[in-house]
């Protein structure tokens, strides 16, 4: 069976001990958290619920540090909640991270100054430096990398429970860099909504709210690195299923979702709720045979499909694929990731994504769904709590000249702080 997207490592025999090694670690989430999210998801499959997803492109290694994992916590937390005030729904928040380490590549080689190296695939497969001894892929940073997806995990879950997440202390969630700015005020203007009704209904009923009750921050990642996927995946027996447990929510790439690939064979066996990426190119037939092919019970929250086709292309495509699910009897949720069909280069070659495709593509995802019949219950983007510059246009209206001020993505540009926020209020419908 045809794996694609795999790295060839030079050496079977340290592979293996690493897969072992791995293997005999302790899970970094559990079959309970698991079922759970599925659970939400059947929710947000009913209407009920809407999910944000987010987080970098790719993890890496060295931003596995204090300071960058609670800015992702930061900025989910405070565009889930204006969502939540703005949609009046709940708001299950999933991160593309702890473990969103590994990246499929167009290429195999890269070619630079007349030399060929294979091509940087995620820091748990080799390193990104242009030398050949960086490129091959290692072992050991399979390991290094569920360290560090557990770190993550680790951090997050003790920041949740130490009560960071408390609606009652919503400045616990502010970013120090931010100052005044026209997102970070109509943020705090929400905030401050959302406190004084918290105050009125504690007072009159003279009883706390527990807001802040197991908040939760589900884990996400594409499922490409089948080695390490399979070598935490473990039977459970009192549900009697197999649970991929480096994550909540694994997702099957763009171009790893052939039927008669090895990926949508393991996927076919584990009891996670799943998103598949579906993009330009995917048919009605393709779509029918991976339904039926991975959720053949027809299992409610199982199925999320991620759609990303690209704000000129999402009114020729998406409408065919919603008519398909709708004529079969499977449950699905609809999730627009805006971010991957857009994807352009600037004349000078930077990898840039505009903000107004960005939004266009949102607005016709919610459009298109809805004069369908259809719901569309959530967002994947990429994005980062951090003052980057990668995508154009916003409120601030950066320009491709900008982007050169705070590039820091080694791989597909992310939406700032400000960008993220303005996505947030306009899904809320909380826009200026
Ligand atoms: C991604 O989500 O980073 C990605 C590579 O997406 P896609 O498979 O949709 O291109
Ligand atoms: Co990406």
């Amino acid at each position: 069976m045809n794996a694609s997207q795999q790295a060839t490592y030079p050496d079977a025999n340290q592979l293996n001990q690493a897969v072992l090694d791995l293997s005999q670690l302790p899970p970094i989430v559990t079959s309970w958290e698991v079922d759970k999210l599925r659970e939400h998801i059947a929710s947000a499959q009913r209407g009920d619920v809407f999910i944000l997803q987010g987080g970098d492109c790719a993890e890496s290694f060295s931003d596995c540090n204090s300071d960058s994992i609670v800015a992702k916590l930061k900025i989910l937390l405070q565009m889930s909640t204006v969502m939540q005030y703005g949609l009046k729904k709940p708001v299950v928040r999933v991160g593309r991270m702890a473990g969103q380490y590994a990246k499929p590549r167009s290429a195999d080689i890269e070619l630079k100054n007349g030399q060929e190296l294979p091509s940087y695939r995620g820091d748990i497969i080799n390193r990104s430096a242009f030398t050949s001894d960086d490129r091959v892929p290692d072992p050991s940073l399979i390991l290094r990398g569920y360290e560090r997806a557990a770190l993550t995990m680790n951090f997050v879950r003790s920041l949740i429970d130490g009560g960071f997440v408390d609606l009652h202390h919503p400045e616990y969630w502010d970013l120090d860099w931010l100052g005044h700015s026209e997102m970070g005020d109509r943020y705090k203007k929400i905030i401050q909504s959302i406190t004084e009704s918290i105050d009125f209904i504690e007072s009159t009923s003279g009883r706390p709210l527990f807001l802040s009750q197991k908040a939760e921050i589900y884990a996400a990642h594409e499922g490409l690195h089948l080695h390490y996927e399979q070598a935490q995946t473990r039977y459970i027996e009192r549900t009697k299923n197999y649970y991929n447990l480096t994550t909540h929510f694994p997702w099957i790439g763009m171009r790893t979702a052939e039927l008669d690939g090895a990926h949508v064979e393991y996927f076919r066996g584990v009891a996670n709720p799943m998103g598949i990426k579906i993009g330009p190119g995917m048919t009605k037939d393709w779509l029918q045979d991976l339904l039926k092919s991975l959720n053949p019970e027809n299992i409610p929250g199982r199925i999320t499909l991620i759609h990303r086709f690209g704000a000129d292309k999402i009114e020729d495509t998406l409408p065919q694929l919603i008519k398909t699910v709708q004529e079969s009897a499977s449950p699905v949720l609809w999730v627009c990731d805006p971010m991957h069909g857009n994807t352009e280069s600037t004349s000078s070659g930077v990898k840039t994504r505009r903000f107004d495709n960005i939004t266009s593509e949102l607005e016709s995802a919610f459009k298109i769904h809805k004069n369908m019949g259809s719901y569309l219950g959530g967002v994947h983007l990429e994005l980062t709590g951090e003052n980057v510059t990668e995508c154009t246009g916003g409120a601030r209206g950066l320009n491709d000249e900008d982007l050169a001020i705070a590039y820091k993505s080694p791989v597909d540009p992310r939406l700032n702080y400000e960008q993220a926020m303005e996505i947030a209020l306009g899904i809320s419908g909380l826009s200026a």
